[in-house]
């Protein structure tokens, strides 16, 4: 077998040339304006708004926490039905929220949630599915979107791994009430650290 010639890090990140980057900061130095929804922050939510076809996005310091936030502002509560093949600020998002994890196992292609072993796990305290997009690969969303409907369950995707994934001509932020990014060093997109919810409702409730 050949090896390659250099290791292949999968969590190394992209980086800018440095001077590319600097002619950024010079901007921000330039403005005098570091935080507080300045210029870079507002350009940036509209490119994020163009390429995820949303009207509806809002920027976080991390997954973590915009996670965290999209289910307390949803007001979830009780049992939600996830997947316990995810890295664990998920989970940590429903802890923090007080609210019961209820692990369903993945299916075995692509290790997602399994749609066809979500239903036997609602019960009455269920208010919500929080399934995953796994490195990339879409969970069975159409099915997921049936089930939610057909219980009244809110459906809120963690898309940490999913930054430039499509489900046929559709943006992956296209599904469920809410969809939330990591945009983490190790992420194929990457702001160093941050996140975002995008809900295509803005009434989303
Ligand atoms: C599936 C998943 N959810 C949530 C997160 C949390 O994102 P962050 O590190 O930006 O808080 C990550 C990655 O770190 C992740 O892989």
């Amino acid at each position: 077998m050949k090896t390659f010639e250099k290791p292949i890090y999968v969590t190394k990140p992209f980086l800018p040339p440095f001077e590319k980057f600097c002619d950024g900061l010079k901007e921000i130095w330039d403005s005098h304006w570091l935080t507080n929804n300045g210029p870079i922050v507002q350009r940036f939510c509209k490119q994020l708004r163009n390429y995820f076809e949303t009207d509806n996005i809002c920027l976080f310091n991390n997954g973590t926490l915009a996670l965290q936030i999209g289910l307390q502002g949803m007001g979830i509560s009780g049992e939600v039905i996830t997947t316990p093949f995810t890295f664990v600020a998920t989970i940590h998002a429903l802890f923090w929220n007080k609210i019961r994890p209820v692990f369903v196992d993945i299916e075995p292609d692509y290790y997602t949630l399994d749609p066809e072993k979500v239903e036997a796990a609602i019960t009455p305290w269920t208010t919500a599915i929080l399934p995953v997009h796994v490195f990339g690969y879409p969970c069975n969303v159409n099915v997921l979107a049936d089930i939610a409907r057909r219980h009244n369950l809110k459906l809120i995707y963690d898309a940490a791994h999913a930054f430039g994934v499509r489900v046929g001509v559709q943006s992956i932020a296209n599904f469920g009430d809410l969809t939330v990014l990591s945009f983490h060093a190790t992420k194929t997109f990457s702001t160093f650290e941050g996140g975002a919810i995008i809900c295509h409702d803005a009434q989303t409730k």
